[in-house]
Order: C-alpha cells, then sequence, then structure tokens
C-alpha cells in the first residue's frame, strides 16, 4: 500500500473515532460510539501491517493476539463498580507502549535524529514513564492494595518540583548524546519515581480524577511517539485522547467546584480528618424509621424523586431500585430519578448502574433539570447519596465542600435516607439534612432495605 493509502485510511480512523467520542456522550447512542470506534481501530492496525519495509511481523500478531486476549477477558469480566481499576491499568499500558517505543528508538542501531525527533522521543518516554507507574499506584489505591489516604511528608511539592528540573537538565543532556546510557537510565529512573511521588499525596476517592488526567497525558505520550514515527494515526488518535481526558477532568472537578490545583496538591483526605475533629457539626434529633412506615408514605405519595448515590453502587442496589420505581409508577406515582454529576466514584457512574438494570432514560434528570422540582415533591429517597445532598454546600462557607452544585433536596415535603449508619461520605463531613424534621432515616444496607420495601409494599 502507498504512504498516500495508507494516510487515507488513518483520517477514516480519526473520523470514526471523533464520530465514536460524540456517540458515547449519550447512553442512548453510546454502543453505535463504541462500535465505530472499534471499526476505526481495527482499520488503523489492519492498515499499518502493510506499510512497506515492515519487519517483525510474527513478533506483531502474537502481541495483538496476546493484548486482545488479556483486554477482552479483562472487559468481560470487569464488574461495573471495577471500572476505575481497569482504565487505570489500561491507561498504564497505554504510557508503558509509548515509552518503550521510544526506549527502543533510543537504544536502536541508529541514534542520529534531528531535534524535533528527539525532543519528541524524549517526551514519549518522560510522559509514557510516569503514566505509567502514576497509574498502576492509582490502580493500586483504588484496591486497597496501599492506602487511600494521601500520604504526605515535609518538603514533598519541593522534592518533587527537583526532581522534575533533574529530569529537564538530564533530557537536555541526552539531546546532545542520544547515545549516552547513564543519562538514558537516569531520565527513566527518574520518570518513573515521578508517576509514583505525583500520586501517593493524592487521596483514594480523587483517583477517578487522577485516573482522567493520566488518561490525558497517556494520549499526549502516543501522539509524540506519533510525531517521532511519522506516524499519522498515532498523532491524532494521541490528540484525542490527551484532549478528551484533560476535558472530563475539569469537568468532574468543575463538578464537586475544585480546582486542578487543589486536587492534585491538597491531600483532600487529609484536610478533612482534621476538620472532623472540630467537634463542630450539625445538632438535631435523628429519625430512624422502620421499613412499614417508609412504605406507607411511599405508597401515599403523589411524586417520588430517587436520589441514588455511591452507596447504591456499594450496595449493588440499582436492580432493587429499579424494582421500587417500577411498582410505584405502576401504583400511579410520578417516578423521576435526580442524577449529579459525580454522585457515586467515576463519571457517569450512576447513569452506568441505572441503565444495567434498565431503568428508562427518560425518567433520568441532570441536577441542573430537576433542581428547581424539588421544592414541589412529595418524597425523596436518597439511596446511599451523601455528599451530592449536603446542603452545606449551599449554606456553610468554612465546609470543604462549599460551592459544590448540590441537589436540593431538603426542599421536598418529605426526604427518605437509605444508609447503614450516621457515617460520612467521601467529602468527610457531617451532613445536617439527616437531622432535619422532614428527613426521615431508613437504616440498613441499601439493597436489603429496597428489597424489604418492596416485599411490604406488595402484600
Ligand atoms: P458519598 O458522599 O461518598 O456517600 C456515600 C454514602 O453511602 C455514605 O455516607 C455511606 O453511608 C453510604 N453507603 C455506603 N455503603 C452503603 C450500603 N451498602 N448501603 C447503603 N448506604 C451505603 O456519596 P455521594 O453522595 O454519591 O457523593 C460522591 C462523592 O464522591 C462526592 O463527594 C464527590 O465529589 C466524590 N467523587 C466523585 C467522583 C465522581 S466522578 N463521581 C470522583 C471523585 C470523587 P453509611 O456508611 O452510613 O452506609
Amino acid at each position: 500500500m502507498s504512504n498516500h493509502s495508507i494516510n487515507l485510511i488513518y483520517l477514516l480512523s480519526a473520523t470514526l473515532f471523533m464520530l465514536g467520542i460524540k456517540y458515547l456522550s449519550s447512553p442512548n447512542t453510546a454502543k453505535r460510539g463504541n462500535l465505530l470506534s472499534m471499526i476505526g481501530m481495527a482499520a488503523a492496525i489492519g492498515i499499518t501491517l502493510t506499510t512497506p519495509g515492515l519487519h517483525g511481523f510474527t513478533l506483531i500478531i502474537i502481541g495483538i493476539i496476546i493484548g486482545t486476549v488479556i483486554g477482552g477477558y479483562a472487559a468481560l469480566k470487569v464488574k461495573m463498580t471495577s471500572m476505575p481499576e481497569m482504565v487505570a491499568l489500561f491507561n498504564g499500558c497505554g504510557g508503558a507502549a509509548s515509552a518503550l517505543v521510544a526506549m527502543a528508538e533510543f537504544r536502536g542501531p541508529n541514534t542520529e535524529f534531528d531535534s524535533f525527533t528527539l525532543i519528541t522521543l524524549l517526551l514519549s518516554m518522560i510522559i509514557g514513564g510516569l503514566t505509567f507507574t502514576g497509574s498502576l499506584m492509582a490502580y493500586a489505591k483504588l484496591q486497597d492494595l496501599i492506602s487511600t489516604r494521601p500520604i504526605t511528608y515535609p518538603g514533598q511539592q519541593f522534592i518533587n518540583g527537583a526532581i522534575v528540573l533533574v529530569t529537564l537538565v538530564l533530557a537536555s543532556l541526552l539531546f546532545q548524546d542520544p547515545s549516552n546510557t547513564l543519562v538514558f537510565f537516569g531520565i527513566l529512573a527518574l520518570s518513573l519515581s515521578l508517576g509514583v511521588l505525583a500520586v501517593i499525596p493524592i487521596g483514594g476517592a480523587d483517583m477517578p480524577v487522577i485516573i482522567c488526567l493520566l488518561n490525558s497525558y497517556s494520549g499526549l505520550a502516543v501522539s509524540m511517539t506519533g510525531f517521532a514515527l511519522n506516524n499519522n494515526a498515532l498523532i491524532i488518535t494521541g490528540s484525542l485522547v490527551g484532549a478528551s481526558g484533560i476535558i472530563l477532568t475539569k469537568i468532574m472537578c468543575d463538578a464537586m467546584n475544585r480546582s486542578l490545583a487543589n486536587v492534585l496538591f491538597s491531600a483532600f483526605g487529609k484536610i478533612i480528618e482534621s476538620a472532623d475533629d472540630t467537634g463542630e457539626g450539625p445538632t438535631g434529633t435523628i429519625k430512624g424509621y422502620e421499613v412499614e412506615d417508609v412504605a406507607t408514605i411511599l405508597a401515599n405519595a403523589g411524586s417520588l424523586i430517587i436520589v441514588p448515590g455511591y452507596g447504591m453502587a456499594a450496595a449493588q442496589a440499582q436492580h432493587a431500585t429499579r424494582e421500587l420505581g417500577d411498582y410505584l409508577g405502576e401504583q400511579g406515582v410520578n417516578v423521576r430519578y435526580a442524577i449529579h454529576p459525580v454522585a457515586g466514584r467515576m463519571p457517569g457512574h450512576m447513569n452506568v448502574l441505572l441503565a444495567e438494570a434498565d431503568v428508562p432514560y427518560e425518567q433520568l434528570f441532570a441536577l441542573e433539570d430537576i433542581n428547581d422540582d424539588f421544592a414541589g415533591t412529595d418524597v425523596v429517597l436518597v439511596i446511599g447519596a451523601n455528599d451530592v445532598v449536603n446542603p452545606a454546600a449551599k449554606t456553610n462557607p468554612s465546609s470543604p465542600i462549599y460551592g459544590m452544585p448540590v441537589l436540593d433536596v431538603e426542599k421536598a415535603t418529605t426526604v427518605i435516607v437509605l444508609k447503614r449508619s450516621m457515617s460520612v461520605g467521601f467529602a468527610g463531613i457531617e451532613n445536617e439534612l439527616f437531622f432535619m424534621d422532614n428527613t426521615m432515616m431508613l437504616f440498613g444496607d441499601a439493597r436489603s432495605s429496597l428489597q424489604k420495601l418492596v416485599a411490604t409494599l406488595k402484600q
């Protein structure tokens, strides 16, 4: 195949990737988006194999088979709640692949590079290396293999800054003499350690944001590799991943009303720990109710808004939630679901779980589309949500979540909260909602409580 034809197919693949991303933005079209992207990727890989002068064909095919088996197995086996971990591992593989290509170029027989190629190879190796170890750390935190608490020590940011500086100095030395083995391995070691050191001060629950950021880095590393190898498919794909990763990172930070710098450098979990110790917090009476009381209130409601949160995911209560919603809907209750953008622990967490349970898309409403409706609603059922319904975000300027947009559930006539105890949520703070006059607590695992509610209602 001529270079011209190869580039034409690359252009087609890039168009399919962009269409794929566009379709992925809605649950209705997400499957089509995935399919288009898969076709684009298959076309890009297939046409690359026809590149004139390609060596090691057998090794490439073996690599593709191994990758396909591992990727396919992981995608089939992964639980929806473990998706961030899998994405972290795959990001890490992307970073490692870019770094390995750059390393192979550096250590290959030809070390005569023009300046531009040298810079892109260096960036590919450094960004790819830190993405690899950073992603492994994010995976380890999410899997509880290491402490999910921020690990901090005096002078941490200064030390990280110094490592970046030394890496850049070594990179300029390798730029002058690409065959210098000592400097080469020095850069490799520093970029690998940078990934570890940059991620350990970040709390486990902030990992989804970090994974998006590392995803963006892996895209950047891939596009640098593309420039170095003069491969348009890698340049375009890497840029798409880089840009969409950083946009998603920004969306998540905005939804939490935090800056990226705050996520990266504030050791969030640690600060909240000390805020908890002040002893200040909401006062009032907690009203724990029985399943039968809650069932009576639900049976008499005309309108219901269900607010799912992380606890619904943890309890795997999405099917029981739909069952309750369906039953009440059949009884004439106007049932809707309010989805907060950062409810749960990953972007679209609630949408994915509710889609898995076949909750109709038209019953799902985003925060901005439903927030004004709480005031006229009879009952709000909060299922394992805490921070995203905490009024302190609106009323308490000293609260760490102050300014984060939250669902105005307290404006409904009655609020029923399903959770196991008075434990705090991700942000580690008390929630005055639970103490309000119109709030009723139903303590217990969300799935079990919902199953009991459905059984009682059906009696
Ligand atoms: P959280 O504030 O984390 O609260 C979850 C609540 O679920 C807890 O208070 C817990 O109380 C309850 N729970 C846990 N297991 C349960 C079970 N089996 N049955 C019933 N309840 C259970 O959740 P949220 O309101 O969804 O807020 C999400 C938080 O995560 C926000 O602060 C957000 O900023 C942060 N965050 C989100 C993302 C994304 S992209 N979604 C990324 C990073 C951080 P009990 O232990 O008492 O049951």
